[in-house]
């Protein structure tokens, strides 16, 4: 039985589960209403996107198997979007799923397995999604995380770095061909960002080791990154914002060690998942943001990000850094966002 992703308890479901595959919503709710399920791990058998989903806007979240992005993922299900669930645990991913599916009848999800500290994770997720989805509406860089030690993933990376900047900019690249105008992107920031530093020599922290900055600075890149589509969007309609979800007791507060701990401690006086998703929610959804693009958005609305964000040969050498770590050639828009 899947688990509950939050109190890691069974789930108490009257789901039918099909061979992991596919689920109806629940009886007695619009039971005639199927949704769709995807398992797109290699390997695995691919169900065929539904007429349904077709006809639906497409959304893409990355961490959508917990915290503020399952809420992300349900307030879009919830839109009438069809929601693609990307993560890299598959219980956790179809947990997420069939909860959004009970809360959701007759939502239109597919769950696609993608360890996003690995680029090619990325790219592959990318490839998956506009080879089954011509036009994607709607994409939210959520997947992120600290870590008190720094550590390399098999690809040579510092994960910090990868999974809050590295991928986000290979995920976007990846999908812009099936981006149309009205497209958004809106980036998971966070207000650690404000007074970060940013070493774009030292992206990866290999001269020194310290969590907080790691983080930080892997925010401020991913705000500068996301500023950097929007400018390189203006005209196509395709708007990218950063949005600060507010201080949330999400997976952190979990933690082990005292980072969790001191998480722990400030949990009463943090928001709740459900509440930090509204701000994302509503920059991806609203019609007061169809076209501001370029913003960093906390809960009051745009705010002034840090001055460093505002410069723009910081930028461009930010942008170039990107690009060589990740191999993507971003300064040549793929083909539909051309046009
Ligand atoms: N909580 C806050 O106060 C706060 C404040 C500012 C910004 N943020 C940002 O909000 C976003 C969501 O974080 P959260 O607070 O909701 O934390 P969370 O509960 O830890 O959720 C993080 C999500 O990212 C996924 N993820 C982690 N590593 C991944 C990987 N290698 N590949 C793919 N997915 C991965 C997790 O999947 P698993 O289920 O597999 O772990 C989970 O779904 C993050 O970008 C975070 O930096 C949070």
């Amino acid at each position: 039985m899947p688990l509950d992703p939050i109190k890691g308890k069974p789930l108490k479901s009257n789901l039918l589960n099909g061979g992991g595959l596919g689920f109806q919503t629940p009886a007695g709710s619009r039971g005639d209403v199927r949704s769709t399920l995807a398992h797109d791990a290699p390997g695995l058998l691919k169900p065929p996107i539904s007429q349904t989903a077709r006809s639906r806007p497409v959304s893409v979240v990355t961490g959508a198997s917990g915290g503020i992005g399952r809420w992300i993922a349900e307030g879009l299900a919830g839109a009438g979007h069809h929601v693609v669930l990307a993560g890299r645990n598959e219980r956790r991913l179809s947990a997420a799923a069939e909860w959004i599916g009970h809360r959701v009848p007759g939502c239109s999800l597919q769950v696609e397995l993608a360890d996003l500290t690995l680029l090619a994770e990325a790219r592959g997720l990318a490839e998956r999604i506009t080879g089954r989805h011509p036009a994607v509406d709607v994409l939210v860089n959520n997947a992120g995380m600290f870590s008190a030690r720094r550590r390399q993933t098999a690809e040579g990376h510092e994960q910090v770095i990868a999974l809050n900047h590295l991928a986000p900019f290979v995920l976007v690249h990846g999908l812009l061909p099936a981006m149309r105008a009205g497209a958004r992107i809106v980036s998971i920031g966070s207000d650690t960002s404000d007074r970060a530093r940013l070493h774009v020599d030292d992206l990866e922290s290999r001269r020194r080791w310290r969590f907080v900055h790691a983080y930080a600075q892997s925010k401020l890149a991913l705000l500068i990154a996301t500023k950097g589509w929007a400018q390189r969007l203006q005209g196509k309609g395709i708007v990218a914002n950063t949005v600060h979800p507010g201080a949330v007791a999400t997976g952190l507060v979990r933690a082990r060690g005292p980072i969790g701990l001191a998480w722990r401690l400030m949990a009463p006086f943090l928001l709740t998942e459900e509440q930090g998703a509204r701000t994302p929610l509503h920059v991806a959804l609203s019609d007061d943001f169809a076209a501001v693009t370029g913003a960093y958005v906390k809960r009051q609305g745009p705010v002034a990000p840090n001055p460093l964000a505002l410069d723009p040969a910081l930028a461009a050498r930010l942008w170039s850094a990107t690009e060589a770590l990740t191999g993507v050639r971003a300064t040549a828009l793929p083909a539909r966002a051309e046009r």
